[in-house]
């Protein structure tokens, strides 16, 4: 142990804080716990809109103007002086929320003053005795826009043509007893779209304009004893992302109680300088807060138990850090530093290979005998290290096989759900991905707490824009005064979990270009994460890698987004006056021979599901053209899985420049799942062709080619198109086949077509001759020699019938708990119908509801809620949430006209005792 301070020595104050530890022990005696964090997720009232009446002029200071219009991309949104005078005149909130970041501003030099006044104070919205009963009752998380309707006309295309812009209020009522009033009440939010302000009791408390960012506003000063009213509006720039950012409050809220002296906010940061099979080291330091009058002598103690499977803490104490003494100061903060060594731990690494195994870390805070805090941490014992050749965790090389993600849920938008997440991350495991990067913001922390669990490696990245806007009002407004607080709370908040390799502080940034001023804001943001977070290395990723550029040579670890593998590199492009860049990857390597090199995104390959189009290229990549793998009348893209963005390249091409150039670390497929919004290459559309699955979760055909590369020995094997195509018999119809075998043969109504055998780099095997004639493909695939997998495919006749699949048959009535069911359309023989597109009609009965429909189809203008969805490509989805405490079966319905019906059980049962983090 290092103890930081000594123990406490009697002193002249020693009777007078004798006397306010009875007080607080009195108070506490009477509060359950010593630290409570309450959900705040029922009780809201919410209201779209300012309201009625003379404009009310609250505003951060981020207006549209003149000429800005969503989507826009040139307009100079950044505030004028003239603006900034005008904006004197209308109360702008800035200077009164900009103090909320003080906590996290290293320099008390550069933290803010709250100015006098109270802007907002006679707003009707703020009044403890407004009526808002006419107010929509809301549950948290909320996403205002997810329900639509759809904007079909217009250039919202980028932001998914849902309304998220705009202002929203949320209220709610917050009970207070006397007697907790000497503790410490704290607002913590982990995300709200965007802007937000908060008051309480018509007083102004603070807020956080980036609607990425958790934040904590204190709420003691402003508290009474019994009915609190909270109010807080949020303010949606219209123009300020390239993809759909939802809008409202969209992630938890809590209310935490602490004592006057407790663990400050994220204030645990465990890390583990020693690691071996035989011994670990696990340091800890925490950091103790005394916003009390009187100075306080504080013991730390904590107290190390394993984790089983389901996160709850084994009994057993593993290790104790000796125990530290903290004299802490009124209104100053102290840290405790211990370690404790660990015989034989159960390290954290990415399967199949390692076992995500976690620890927590118990911490009480003591002060004369009583407990007053009591926090826990999550955290895996697992060394990291970067090698010129990439990753390596506990002494294994690992390969990144990951993922770009966007934050939103598909069909449930951007409302943080906790099994919705972790469904995607189960088809993405199952594909074989070891990886995510959270592009390109920090996520709802629940995704890092399941992607622990989960032994996933995750680059957690926080910016898109830094001071170069990339939208009229995207975050270039805000980061002069905001990157430090918004970069500390990332690093805050997350750094204590396994699952985290990397820091991400940047995407395809516009400081890329401006030379030495742009490397030095790289510089800036570098450091600060080293000073929050040693013992890992932040990066930026290039879209514009120059290995001579002064923003190349800041980070550590090289991000290459689609350079790497190299731009515009199908025949396509020969002759055209696009430019083409060839492999970054060697020129980086000369460049910087120590350091690793990993694609922070690769592909942005795009295709919709189930849907092939004629001809089929010969080549392995190429862009998106009208018919060439595009079809703008149908805004549909050909899943023959050989299309991408102009810069970027099929899976193929990417796969044979990694295996060209073996010592890069590993890649970031854009992206996993499809997304709102930025539907290239159809801006009329309302989400993106990129993902790996689509937007309900059904995977595309090249779920299998990844699968068929990440998971080898799974034996996979995969033909596409399928088999069902009047009017094209005779037509020459290629058949292509992904399998982890090396060979495969391929029979036509059982003639074979030849068996053929994949040669070095390449990654598919194609019969590009075949006829076609309604029957059977059947495919045998072989590795080694042997027989390895086998699948067929028939032509499928008329839809006759509906057929349903939950993605689990039990779930938790707990009133948060999801069933995903998703319907195939079927002939009467079972085949699937391919390109069924029958209209479904979803009904429930037990205690639950129908929570959205979805189909994948990034051109389908049905809201989300509907109750009705057409299938497309013959499949469509259904998401079904049990009522809390309901319990039951619940029995979802899809019908379509002349269609044999479907009908499914799930069992909603009792929630399960809530597990540990
Ligand atoms: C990248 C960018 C991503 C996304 C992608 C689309 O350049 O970093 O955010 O826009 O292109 O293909």
């Amino acid at each position: 142990m290092r103890p930081t301070t000594q123990r406490p020595r009697a002193g002249t104050c020693r009777l007078r804080w004798l006397l306010f530890a009875c007080v607080l022990a009195c108070a506490s005696a009477q509060a359950a716990l010593p630290h409570e964090r309450v959900p705040l997720d029922t009780g809201w009232r919410f209201h779209r809109g300012e309201a009625p009446g003379p404009d009310p002029q609250l505003d951060y200071d981020v207006r549209p103007e003149a000429g800005d219009h969503a989507d826009g991309q040139d307009a100079d949104a950044r505030p004028t002086e003239a603006r900034r005078a005008e904006a004197g005149e209308r109360r702008v909130l800035k200077p009164w929320i900009l103090p909320s970041g003080n906590a996290l501003i290293a320099d008390p030099a550069r933290r803010h003053v709250r100015p006098d006044g109270d802007p907002g104070s006679d707003h009707p919205f703020v009044q403890a005795g407004f009526d808002d009963r006419g107010w929509q009752a809301v549950t948290l998380p909320h996403d205002w826009a997810i329900a639509g309707p759809f904007i079909e006309d217009g250039p919202h295309g980028g932001m998914g043509r849902l309304p998220s812009w705009g202002v929203g209020w949320y209220r709610r009522a917050l009970e207070v007893d006397a007697a907790d009033l000497g503790r410490r009440h704290y607002l913590d939010v982990d995300g709200a779209m965007s802007y937000a302000t908060v008051w309480l009791n018509g007083r102004l408390v603070g807020g956080w304009p980036y609607g990425y960012s958790s934040w904590r506003l204190d709420l003691t000063p402003y508290l009474v004893a019994g009915r609190n009213q909270l109010a807080i509006r949020l303010d949606n720039p219209p123009a300020s992302a390239r993809w759909y950012p939802g809008g409202g409050l969209y992630r938890n809220v809590w209310l935490t109680r602490t004592a006057p002296v407790h663990v400050g906010h994220w204030g645990t940061f465990v890390t583990t300088p020693e690691v071996s099979a035989e011994r670990a080291v696990v340091a800890l330091d925490v950091a103790v807060d005394n916003v009390g009058d009187v100075p306080a002598d504080i013991e730390v103690r904590t107290a190390l138990h394993a984790l089983d499977a389901d996160g709850r803490p084994e009994a057993a104490v593993v290790a104790r850090i000796a125990p530290a003494w903290l004299r802490i100061a009124p209104g100053a903060s102290a840290t405790a530093r211990g370690r404790v060594a660990i015989a034989h731990p159960r390290l954290w690494g990415p399967p199949p290979t390692q076992a995500p195994h976690r620890y927590v870390a118990v911490t009480t805070l003591h002060r004369d005998g009583a407990t007053i805090d009591r926090v826990e941490t999550a955290f895996g014992i697992r060394a990291l290290r970067f090698a010129p050749d990439g990753l390596y965790v506990n002494g294994e090389r690992i390969v990144i096989r990951g993922v770009n993600n966007h934050h939103d849920l598909g069909a449930l938008g951007a409302a943080f759900d906790r099994r919705a997440a972790q469904r995607q991350l189960e088809i993405l495991r199952e594909m074989g991905a070891n990886a995510i990067r959270t592009a390109h913001n920090p996520p709802d922390p629940q995704l890092l707490e399941l992607a622990d669990r989960m032994g996933l490696l995750v680059v957690d990245e926080i910016f898109d824009a830094w001071e170069r806007k990339k939208t009229p009002l995207d975050f270039h407004l805000v980061f002069p005064d905001w990157h430090e607080p918004d970069l500390r709370a990332m690093l805050r908040r997350d750094r204590n979990h396994p699952s985290i390799v990397m820091w991400g502080v940047g995407n395809e940034v516009g400081e890329q270009y401006t030379g030495e001023a742009g490397a030095a804001i790289a510089r800036r943001l570098r450091d600060i994460v080293a000073e929050e977070d040693p013992t890992r290395p932040a990066a930026a990723s290039m879209n514009w890698a120059k290995p001579d550029s002064p923003f190349a040579a800041v980070f550590e670890v090289i991000h290459l987004n689609y350079q790497g593998e190299g731009i515009r590199q199908s025949p396509e492009f020969e002759g055209t006056d696009r430019i083409r860049t060839p492999p970054q990857y060697p020129a980086f390597r000369a460049a910087f021979p120590g350091r690793p090199i990993f694609s922070s995104e690769t592909a942005s390959a795009l295709s919709s599901r189930g849907v092939y189009l004629f001809p089929v290229s010969p080549a392995i990549s190429g862009p998106v053209r009208e018919g060439r793998g595009g079809d703008a009348a149908r805004r549909q893209v050909s899943a023959y899985e050989l299309h991408a963005a102009d810069f970027g390249a099929s899976a193929d091409h990417v796969f044979a420049q990694l295996d060209r150039h073996p010592y890069v670390g590993g890649e970031f497929v854009w992206t996993g799942f499809d997304y709102l919004g930025e539907p290239t290459p159809y801006y009329a559309s309302r989400s993106s062709y990129s993902g790996i699955v689509d937007l309900a979760g059904f995977p595309k055909d090249r779920y299998w080619l990844y699968r068929s590369r990440w998971r080898p020995d799974l034996p996979t094997v995969h033909v596409l198109p399928h088999w069902t195509w009047p009017g094209r018999e005779g037509q020459v119809t290629p058949v292509h086949v992904f399998t982890s075998g090396d060979e495969a043969e391929l029979f036509v109504d059982g003639i074979s077509q030849g068996r053929k055998r994949k040669g070095a780099f390449e990654y598919r095997l194609r019969w590009d001759d075949v006829v076609y004639r309604p029957g059977e493909l059947r495919v045998q695939a072989y590795r080694a020699g042997r027989p390895w997998a086998e699948t067929r495919v028939r032509t499928a006749g008329p839809a006759a019938a509906l057929d349903a699949t939950p993605d689990r048959t039990r779930i938790a009535a707990d009133g948060r708990d999801l069933a995903f069911i998703a319907v195939q359309v079927r002939d009467a023989a079972g085949e699937p119908v391919p390109e069924a597109a029958d209209r479904i009609r979803f009904r429930v009965e037990g205690a639950a509801e129908l929570v959205a429909t979805d189909n994948g189809d990034p051109t389908d203008m049905t809201p989300f809620p509907s109750a009705e969805r057409r299938a497309f490509s013959g499949k469509a989805l259904a998401i079904v949430r049990a009522l809390p405490g309901g319990g039951g079966d619940i029995v979802v319905h899809a019908e379509a006209d002349g269609l044999r019906p479907a009908r499914v059980v799930v069992r909603a049962e009792a929630p399960t005792e809530g597990a540990a983090p």
